[in-house]
């Protein structure tokens, strides 16, 4: 069977089959070993939510290349528009050249973006530019100097990025000093409390640290720039924060002048069932950071600000490659077909999987939780739910075992399995999903 008609995984060999030992064993000589591979999966070719490897096993895919295949892998019209764009123009340097695309691009993104109020755009290549750049403008437009991010917070790997982002100690060790001048304060997590305590008054202990100590204490909030914000936190767990605790954060910033930047680089393109999953709580932003799921897989990444805090001058920050032609090509794509019908599938299916997994703590007793929006699902292990003891060693357990029935997931914070497929999966693809997760745990909970 072609690949584009299949629905659901088929697997040929034993896994990982004998070309993709190979490859394995070729990339442990010759590539960075700072990546971390959960399971031998070697890619050949993928058609919206299927994925086949060099053996012609094929999965269903509900990782998605980390929340970016948004409209599935190779979308006709996404390869249609990256094909026409390439025979004519790849690339140009927005840094020093005009080309319509990049307008249009900037537009379109300017009327998604929350608020009445004017807009721009700033173009980088990742999610981690997209955080520089809204970081230095912070700093440029404010004249301040201080941030403030959050406990299990993943904004990117550069060094300033990565001095907001606090998800693992692995990710910061020996790349230190940082910048100086970031806080951190709590997330409020409604399952286990901001302190890991009071899960009910997380939204309210995480502000008030904030405003009591933080303010109080450590930083002057006329010190500080920016407050960056996952509305849900992808790296950490799919941790999603309270739409009263976003609105209180908007109030705060306002209140003492400092920009509220949200970081919907995983959250963002419709994934949770809206062009943004701050827009779930109604909040206008001042910034808001794009990337992955914007151009369906092609490097892309975007800052939208309010027009009046984009105000920095010529040559004061650029990129070669940022707003590539192909690459806008491919997010003007996957602009309509979001647009079209996927944010509203995303939506569907979001409740579809959400009504068939919310019962999971009753019924398995390795799960303390489930949460999310949309394609955003986080399920949390646990050794005890009582305890809440993390059990990072299930959870590994589960995603080894849905990759032997041919479903791709991914991990996500210490203890947490994260679900984030392509827009485009159907209802089968969904059941097939839910009740191989369902069969993975109950065997795995059977054996302890
Ligand atoms: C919320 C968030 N911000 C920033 C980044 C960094 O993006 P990139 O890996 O494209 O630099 C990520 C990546 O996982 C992310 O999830």
């Amino acid at each position: 069977m072609e690949i584009a008609e299949r629905k659901l995984p088929s697997l040929a060999t034993a896994l990982p089959g004998p070309k993709a030992r190979e490859i394995v064993e070729r990339d442990r000589k010759s590539v960075s070993p700072s990546y971390t591979r959960d399971y031998p999966l070697v890619a050949k070719t993928g058609r919206g939510a299927i994925v086949e490897d060099v053996d012609g096993n094929t999965f269903l895919d509900f990782a998605a290349g980390i929340a970016v295949v948004a409209t599935g892998h190779c979308h006709p019209r996404v390869v249609a528009a990256i094909q026409k764009q390439a025979s004519e123009l790849i690339h140009m340097s927005s840094t020093d050249f005009y080309y319509p695309g990049m307008v249009e691009l900037a537009e379109r993104l300017a009327a998604i973006a929350a608020g009445k109020g004017a807009k721009r755009v700033y173009y980088g290549n990742s999610g981690t530019e997209a955080t520089e750049a809204a970081m230095k403008l912070a700093r440029y437009h404010t004249r301040r100097d201080k941030f403030i991010a959050f406990h299990g917070c993943f904004h990117g790997r550069t060094m300033g990025a990565l001095s907001l982002t606090a998800s693992k100690a692995v990710q910061r060790k020996r790349f230190g000093p940082l910048l100086a001048g970031v806080f951190h304060a709590p997330y409020p997590d409604t399952y286990r409390g901001a302190y890991g305590v009071r899960p009910e008054h997380a939204a309210a202990d995480a502000l008030a640290f904030i405003e009591s100590e933080l303010f109080k204490r450590i930083v002057d909030p006329e010190d500080v720039a920016a407050i960056f914000i996952e509305p849900i936190q992808g790296e950490g767990g799919y941790v999603v924060a309270p739409p009263e605790f976003l609105q209180a954060l908007e109030r705060l910033c306002r209140k003492y002048g400092i920009l509220l930047v949200v970081d919907e680089v995983q959250s963002g393109m419709g994934r949770t069932g809206k062009w943004w999953a701050s827009e779930h709580a109604g909040i206008e932003p001042d910034m808001i950071c794009t990337a992955k799921g914007i151009a369906s897989g092609l490097p892309l990444g975007a800052v939208i600000a309010k027009a009046e805090v984009m105000d920095w001058q010529p040559g004061s920050h650029a990129s070669t490659f940022g707003a590539n032609p192909v690459a806008v090509a491919a997010s003007l794509a996957t602009l309509d077909l979001l647009e079209h019908s996927l944010i509203e599938n995303a939506a569907r299916m979001g409740e579809f999987l959400f009504a068939r997994m919310s019962g999971w703590p009753e019924r398995h007793k390795i799960v303390g939780d489930v949460r999310g929006k949309g394609l955003m699902i986080g399920v949390e292990f646990v050794r005890d739910q009582k305890t809440k003891q993390r059990a990072p060693e299930l959870r590994n357990r589960v995603i080894d075992a849905a990759f032997r029935r041919g479903l791709l997931v991914l991990g996500a914070g210490e203890n947490s399995m994260r679900l984030a497929p392509p827009l485009v999966i159907d209802e089968e693809q969904a059941d097939f999903a839910v009740r191989t997760l369902d069969a993975c745990i109950g065997e795995i909970e059977k054996s302890l």
